[in-house]
């Protein structure tokens, strides 16, 4: 059976369990993600499990306002301080729960960016299913989502990464959604999906 971890134990013993702010795989994955949106500016950006807030962070460069949110108090705490400078707003959520939408995200419809990064392999498979569904409805017209994950299966969650991304895309191309970016790492996979133009 899988036990999701306690991110909030985890953050507290140390304040960067995944070496994201440090290691070079990390720094260079952030580099691919934001080499790989097609966009040069976009006007709201939704990091739904904003971590220690790394990539938040690298995101208020392109974006006009950055939601940064996450289940856990302690990463919440640790992206307001990673991020007290710029445009990103930081609050607490747990996904996919109600209040389903991010601050500043009051309807359907106008989120122009989502990055979904290393934590839908933590989501059972219901909660994953509500999460796209979830992410299709705020989503912009014109709107983006990139999904990022290590591809193999952590310990603690529920599939692997590779995994997570073809769901990922199958849901999100049923839902009229199509690959704008493969990007196939030794060690992470990376798709960015815009909504297919007729
Ligand atoms: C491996 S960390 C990744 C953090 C960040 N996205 C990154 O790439 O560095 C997983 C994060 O997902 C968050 N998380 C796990 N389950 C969540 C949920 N149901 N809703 C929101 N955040 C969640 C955890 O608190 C943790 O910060």
């Amino acid at each position: 059976m899988v036990e999701v971890p306690d991110f909030d134990a985890l953050y507290r013993s140390d304040p960067d369990p995944w070496q994201v702010g440090s290691s070079f795989y990390e720094q260079r994955k952030l580099g691919v993600v934001l080499a790989c949106l097609t966009r040069s500016v976009y006007p709201l950006a939704w990091d739904p499990a904003c971590g220690t807030g790394e990539l938040a962070a690298g995101l208020a460069g392109r974006c006009d306002l950055v939601l940064a949110t996450d289940a856990s108090p302690e990463a919440v705490q640790l992206t307001a301080t990673r991020c007290a400078d710029l445009a990103v707003t930081v609050a607490p959520l747990r996904q996919p729960s109600a209040p389903r939408w991010p601050p500043g995200v009051a309807g359907p419809g106008r989120l122009a960016l989502a990055v979904v990064a290393e934590f839908a392999y933590y989501l059972p498979a219901a909660d994953r299913s509500q999460f796209w569904v979830l992410l299709d409805a705020i989503a912009a017209p014109e709107g983006e989502i990139a999904v990022v994950h290590w591809r193999h299966q952590p310990h603690d969650g529920f599939l692997s990464g590779a995994d997570v991304n073809a769901e990922a895309v199958g849901w999100l191309t049923e839902a009229g959604w199509s690959a704008a970016v493969r990007h196939d790492d030794r060690d992470f996979v990376l798709d960015v999906l815009i909504r297919a133009t007729t």
